[in-house]
């Protein structure tokens, strides 16, 4: 078993290697450079999702966390392109040397699917309820000039390998003949059907039980390692995140306060906002079986408290914090902050 599986509940796991052994050719970064999102709001176009950059690298879990409406999911989804009609998007989305921001709709589609898979949280959304699982994995393989029995073979092949038992017979099962764990494995399988490099998951545990949750985070783990996989793991969840995720990317307010490898980002917060966060789940907060709430709301993306967004909440908020925006900056090597006083955190 591969040292970055996920642990059980209860117990962090987070590597900060590149997994090693994989057997797919080098797929490089997708590198994300001040991507900004606008979307009209009740005092004209606001800049929701501002200045975000990241990279998703080779073979490694980079976990998108902040609470609801910090952004992620636009921030994620802006990378295929599926953003709101009414969006201004700007900044890059590099793979290599191109910018998907600027790429046309039908290279987008192109590279949706056969270079970049998105798995949602819902399966529905994926999945067609009058086709057999079979079928829709087989109809993006045709598509790529596979008979219809080699189709149906690798099907098979890809049910197996997100861990769908009695494959053979199930490749001819319709996504209500699935309970809700196993419809989740078929996305991904789905996903996974146009042998992409990277896999965008947005909260794709969050409506399944404890264990099912354990189970596909599990699986997603596995996928990365055995197929070098470079997943953005969107969640709301930091348990989930201090099991799966290698680097963390935390937003606050549609900007990123932190990021580094998981690991370091949840023993030493450099930001108060992803300090409280950890000290909110008591089983991520190392010798603390005591939960500590966020204090107040999120800050509205909408209309952003000037200076540092996360003041209005901080316990450490000095004068500067109202009126000074803090510059997202390296503290360490490989670790950011956007705190004025990160350096006294460390
Ligand atoms: N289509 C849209 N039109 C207008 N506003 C939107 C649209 N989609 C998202 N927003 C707003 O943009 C902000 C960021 O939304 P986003 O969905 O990215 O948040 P999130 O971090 O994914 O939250 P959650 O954890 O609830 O899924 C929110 O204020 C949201 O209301
Ligand atoms: S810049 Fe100020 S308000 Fe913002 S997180 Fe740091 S101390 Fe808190
Ligand atoms: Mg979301």
């Amino acid at each position: 078993m591969s040292d970055k599986r996920p642990a059980p509940a209860g117990t962090a796991v987070i590597s900060d290697q590149a997994p090693e052994g994989s057997r797919r050719a080098s797929a490089g970064s997708l590198r994300v450079r001040e991507l900004t999102i606008a979307l009209p709001g009740p005092r004209g176009m606001a800049e929701v999702v501002d200045g975000v950059s990241f990279d998703m690298a080779e073979g490694r879990t980079t976990g998108l966390i902040g609470e609801s409406g910090s952004g992620k999911s636009l921030t994620a989804m802006a990378l295929v392109g599926l953003v709101p009609d009414t969006a201004v998007v700007s900044g890059q989305v590099l793979l290599g040397e191109e910018n998907l921001l600027t790429a046309g709709r039908a290279r987008i589609r192109q590279v949706r699917g056969a270079e970049i898979s998105v798995v949602f949280q819902d399966p529905s959304t994926a999945l067609n309820p009058t086709m057999t699982i079979g079928d829709q994995v087989g109809e993006i393989l045709w598509g790529r000039g596979v008979s219809r029995a080699q189709a149906r073979e690798r099907a098979v092949e890809l049910l197996e390998h997100v861990g769908i038992p009695d494959a053979a017979h199930r490749v001819g099962a319709y996504p209500h003949e699935f309970s809700g764990g196993m419809r989740q494995r078929a996305m991904i399988a789905l996903a996974l059907a146009g042998e992409p490099r990277f896999i965008l998951a947005d909260e794709p545990t969050t409506a399944l039980d404890v264990t099912v949750q354990a189970r596909i985070l599990d699986l997603l783990g596995r996928l990365r390692d055995e197929d070098n996989l470079s997943m953005l793991l969107v969640s709301h969840d930091l348990r989930v995140m201090s099991h799966v995720a290698d680097d963390l990317v935390v937003m606050y307010a549609g900007r990123v306060c932190e990021r580094g490898a998981a690991r370091t980002v949840l023993r030493t917060p450099l930001h108060p906002y992803t300090g409280a966060l950890v000290r909110s789940v008591p089983s991520v907060r190392v010798g603390s079986a005591i939960a500590d709430p966020l204090p107040g709301s999120p800050a509205n993306p909408f209309d952003r408290p000037p200076g540092c967004p996360f003041n209005p909440r901080c316990p450490r908020a000095e004068d500067r914090c109202r009126t000074e925006v803090p510059a997202l900056r390296e503290i360490a090597p490989g670790r950011l902050s956007a705190c004025h006083f990160a350096e006294e955190l460390s």
